[in-house]
């Protein structure tokens, strides 16, 4: 079969996997391959065991694999037949070096650059997916041009993603929007157009939003940063609940019945997690800074303070409660992944809280539907005291707390009082993610603690 045209994307991570998988489906007349420098994951990727878990990717991916969706390590072959390349490889915060801890590494990105242009022989879109900060497209540009001995013409536009993990497919299929940045040149608009032409089969056209490339890379940081900057906001005001006998639920339905200011995102919570939102924020302090705009970098980095605060006052809240030492008690970990629906648990609050609990000599048996294999890595060199258990009722046997921090809806429907039976007393329960009916568990017997609430003791 001859297909229309071949698109490839280079990573195939959570971004990159399950975004082909949809342009495959819903693009037949495309040719879509998806390739990585891991061949391990590439292998997952051709099995059903995928290496990412995401409601309904499974089945998007066997709708088209082999059909027009392939996955692959041949990235020289593969780079030279695509007309559109998507980058989507990591772009983790710097380790080393000038902007350590805050700018974007960039790597990755210039090593895929010169990828690119090694095994071109034909004119190519290509398109930025991962986040990058503001004017990296620049760099791309100079880089192409500098080299360009083919005289082929490389032009790069920037459609970042705003899938959400757990919700990816849903997100993919019925975006709010699709950004599509590009030059005010006319082959900048043709590729904005081309790229355009991919969504439109099954995205209406004034959801298709075209801006400057610059204005679109920009957007990506500063869309994470809002939605961070709004849970930081409802964890400070959880603060104030705890002291002042307010319910942090209560004033999130209150305030977020304004529909000026809308009720999505006002979870309170034990801290936000995954890869993207302090990754973006550190970048977009790092570039306010480079820029001498120090009050706007203090503005946003006070988001990852406020989510660092709320991280350790909730493990402290633990240690205070469990009346100041935790050496030998086994406290139950219900959740690990950064957030429902996902086994990911990069950045999660667990990590933070589980090595502090470790630190008080606690001993933990965590339990997560999908996450146990990454917290196994996460906690590798320190788990002498952890047990990873895919039972919860094995996890609580003879604990003296459970501590909530993912909110699998499956933690809400276990046999409270079974659980209750099973622990050692005075028994507690930390709910980090507001998951759980506190009042029906006081009335058990735990004594429980919940974020942006009044403690509910029963003793
Ligand atoms: C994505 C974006 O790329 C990142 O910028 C954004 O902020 C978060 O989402 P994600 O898909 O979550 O990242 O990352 P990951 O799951 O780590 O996937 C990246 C893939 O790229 C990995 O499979 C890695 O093996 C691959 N890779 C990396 C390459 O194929 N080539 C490289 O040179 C580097
Ligand atoms: C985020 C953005 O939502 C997405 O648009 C972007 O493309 C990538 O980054 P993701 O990190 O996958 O997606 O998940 P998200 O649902 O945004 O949750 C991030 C963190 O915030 C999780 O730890 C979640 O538990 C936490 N959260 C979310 C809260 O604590 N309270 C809330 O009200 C919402």
């Amino acid at each position: 079969m001859t297909f229309k045209k071949n698109i490839l994307c280079i990573g195939a991570g959570y971004v990159g996997g399950p975004t082909m998988a949809v342009i495959a489906w819903k693009c037949p007349e495309y040719r879509v391959t998806v390739v990585d420098i891991d061949p391990e994951k590439i292998e997952r990727w051709q099995s059903d065991n995928l290496p990412i878990f995401e409601p309904g990717l499974l089945d998007v991916v066997r709708k088209c694999r082999s059909r027009n969706l392939f996955f692959s390590t041949k990235i020289p072959e593969e780079i030279e037949k695509a007309d559109i390349i998507f980058v989507s490889v990591n772009t983790p915060t710097k380790t080393f070096g000038e902007g350590k801890d805050y700018a974007a590494d960039l790597q990755y990105w210039e090593k895929t650059a010169y990828e690119i242009l090694k095994y071109s022989k034909s004119d190519k879109i290509v398109v930025e997916k991962s986040t990058l900060p503001v004017r990296t497209a620049e760099t791309l540009e100079k880089i192409f041009k500098a080299n360009n001995q083919k005289n082929i013409n490389i032009e790069v536009v920037s459609n970042p993603e705003f899938l959400a993990e757990g919700t990816a497919i849903r997100d993919l299929l019925e975006a709010d929007r699709v950004l599509i940045g590009s030059h005010n040149t006319p082959s900048g608009q043709q590729a904005a157009e081309e790229i355009a032409d991919i969504y439109r089969h099954w995205m209406s056209e004034e959801r298709i939003i075209f801006t400057s490339i610059w204005s679109s890379e920009l957007s990506k940081l500063v869309a994470n940063a809002f939605l961070a900057q709004r849970i930081s906001s409802i964890n400070a005001i959880a603060a104030l609940c705890e002291k002042t006998e307010a319910n942090v639920q209560e004033i999130a339905r209150a305030v977020g019945s304004d529909s000026r200011i809308g009720d999505k995102f006002l979870n309170a919570s034990v801290g936000f997690g995954g890869s993207c939102f302090q990754k973006d924020i550190l970048n977009l302090v790092y570039i306010c800074r480079q820029y001498g705009l120090e009050e706007v970098a203090d503005y946003w980095e006070g988001v990852l303070r406020i989510n660092n605060y709320q991280k350790e006052r909730f493990y402290k809240m633990i240690v205070r409660e469990m009346f100041s030492t935790l050496v030998d008690k086994k406290i139950a970990v219900f959740g690990f992944a950064f957030k429902a629906n996902t086994g990911d648990t990069r950045e999660s609050p667990a990590i933070y809280i589980c090595k502090k609990l470790l630190e008080e000599k606690a001993v933990l048996a965590i339990t997560d539907p999908k996450a146990l294999e990454n917290a196994r890595k996460d906690l590798a060199g320190i788990d002498r005291n952890v047990s990873f258990v895919e039972d919860p009722y094995t996890a609580v046997a003879e604990a003296q707390a459970i501590v909530v921090l993912t909110e699998w809806p499956e933690f809400r429907s276990l046999d409270y009082h079974r659980i209750y039976s099973l622990m050692k007393k005075p028994a507690f329960i930390f709910d980090g993610r507001n998951l759980l009916n506190q009042e029906e568990l006081r009335q058990i017997g735990f004594n429980v603690f919940a974020i942006g609430k009044k403690p509910l003791r029963a003793i």
